[in-house]
């Protein structure tokens, strides 16, 4: 069953010749249980098709099915709730209440929901022992290292149980050793049976994911299914072509490289109001 179907959603901000398409009438169907590694550079439309599938904003265009129930025109209480329930994310930022404990900070999302505080903090607790955190549970954000601060927002992602994780450079801010964790933990959630959305620069983690997507300029140019634990063949072809023995060279390097790749698919048909989008989108980028 398709957990996520997204039928030629587009969307724009900003209005008229100022209109920049952040999605240009992307099509894309995610199965339950795949975990996605999304590519592209800068500016591409990770992070807008992220908070598209997350609920966090609607197409301008387009169709939009979660769980086979359209969501497109959803009205905002109930796609409130449907995101409460379904969805969890996890940000580069780490997006941490500085006021409040680890433990309280993980319950959170479930205030929300009406849950009673003796019955929040239990399961936040057991979230955090399940991240490796029990020990850290009365702590507050700012004495947490990156990496552990990563797990606890893991923790909250994960307290509601949602089906469809979406993680938006989850390990952006994060060093090699806390990158791995973190990607152990997203690797541990996924052979759970959920669903994960990861956006990265960092073409090795792709290792992690049973399907690449790649972006560029509000399209998906590629999308490629690899075995859990196996580079994707593009992104091995791009390794093999870099040769540096410096991590941060290298990726940049692998990065450029998928970018130069050629696209796969044929030329998508050019509509009217297609055209028109485009120029909209050239003048705001002169
Ligand atoms: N809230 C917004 N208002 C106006 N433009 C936006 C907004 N969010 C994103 N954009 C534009 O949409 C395009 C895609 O952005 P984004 O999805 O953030 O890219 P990525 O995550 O791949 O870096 C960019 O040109 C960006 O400037
Ligand atoms: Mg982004």
């Amino acid at each position: 069953m398709s957990v996520i179907k997204i039928e030629d959603v587009s969307k724009l901000f900003g209005f008229g010749d100022a209109a920049t398409v952040a999605l240009d009438e992307v099509s894309v169907t995610i199965e339950k249980g795949e975990f996605l590694a999304i590519m592209g550079p800068s500016g591409s439309g990770k992070t807008t098709l992220m908070n598209m599938i997350g609920l966090l904003d609607r197409p301008t265009y387009g169709q939009f099915m979660l769980d086979e129930k359209d969501v497109s025109k959803m009205r905002v209480n109930k796609r409130a709730k449907l995101r409460r329930d379904n969805i969890g994310f996890i940000f580069q930022s780490f997006h941490m209440l500085p006021k409040l404990s680890v433990l309280e900070n993980v319950a959170l999302p479930l205030a929300y929901k009406g849950v009673s505080q003796t019955k929040r903090l239990k399961r936040a607790s057991a979230v955090l022992e399940q991240v490796g955190l029990s020990d850290r549970e009365y702590f507050y954000p700012h004495q947490l290292s990156g990496g552990q601060m990563q797990r606890a927002a893991i923790a909250r992602a994960l307290v509601n149980s949602p089906s469809i994780i979406i993680a938006d450079e989850p390990t952006g801010n994060l060093d090699t050793e806390s990158t791995r964790v973190v990607m152990e933990l997203l690797s541990e959630i996924h052979s759970m049976g959920n669903t994960i959305l990861m956006v990265t620069h960092n073409p090795i983690l792709t290792r992690y994911a049973s399907r690449i997507i790649y972006m560029r300029d509000g399209s998906i140019v590629y999308d490629e299914a690899s075995d859990v634990g196996q580079l994707p063949g593009r992104v091995e072809r791009a390794l093999q072509a870099v040769r540096t023995s410096r991590e941060e060279e290298r990726i940049a390097g692998v990065s450029d490289y998928l970018k130069a790749m050629p696209q796969k698919k044929s030329p998508k048909r050019t509509t009217t109001k297609n055209k028109k989008r485009h120029s909209a989108k050239r003048r705001t980028k002169s």
